[in-house]
């Protein structure tokens, strides 16, 4: 199996509820290797082009002012399936049904709190991993 890589974003309430270090080990512990890592404060332009495929959905706009008010993470992450890997890693998108031992299912806040913020993002293809490590470490 090639190895692959993606990206993966400790988003705005990530950082600001200190999960990064948690997040990485979390990371490593499974074996994939960081790449690259970045502190970005991405300005409209930059989401608009990462979310592009998800605009005129309900949930665009406050997922990208979201991502708008405070820095992400950004993190090139190699390994083996990384790709799926990751997304396993991180749950299900929703942290109320994000199963436990996930980082959402660990850690996401779900009390009143909308979708969004579910604390980290990963590429879902390698298509999109492709295009999104060039938006972010361009
Ligand atoms: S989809 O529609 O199935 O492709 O959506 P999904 O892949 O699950 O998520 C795409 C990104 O949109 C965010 N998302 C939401 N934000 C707010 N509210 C709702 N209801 C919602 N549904 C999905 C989701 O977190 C993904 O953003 P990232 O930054 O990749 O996590």
């Amino acid at each position: 199996m090639a190895t692959e890589e993606t990206l993966v974003l400790v988003k705005p309430d990530g950082v600001a509820r200190g999960l990064t270090g948690s997040i990485l080990a979390r990371i490593e512990a499974k074996g994939y290797s960081l790449v690259d890592l970045r502190l970005v404060e991405p300005d409209r332009e930059r989401l608009e082009r990462h979310y592009a495929e998800h605009e005129g959905k309900p949930f665009y706009e406050p997922l990208v002012d979201f991502m708008m008010s405070g820095p992400s993470v950004a993190i090139r992450v190699a390994g083996e399936r990384v790709i799926e890997g990751f997304r396993s890693l991180a749950g299900t998108t929703d942290p109320t049904t994000a199963a436990p031992g996930t980082i959402r299912g660990d850690y996401g806040r779900d009390w009143g709190l909308p979708v969004q913020q579910n604390l980290v993002h990963g590429s879902d293809s390698p298509e999109s991993a492709a295009h999104e490590l060039g938006i972010w470490f361009r």
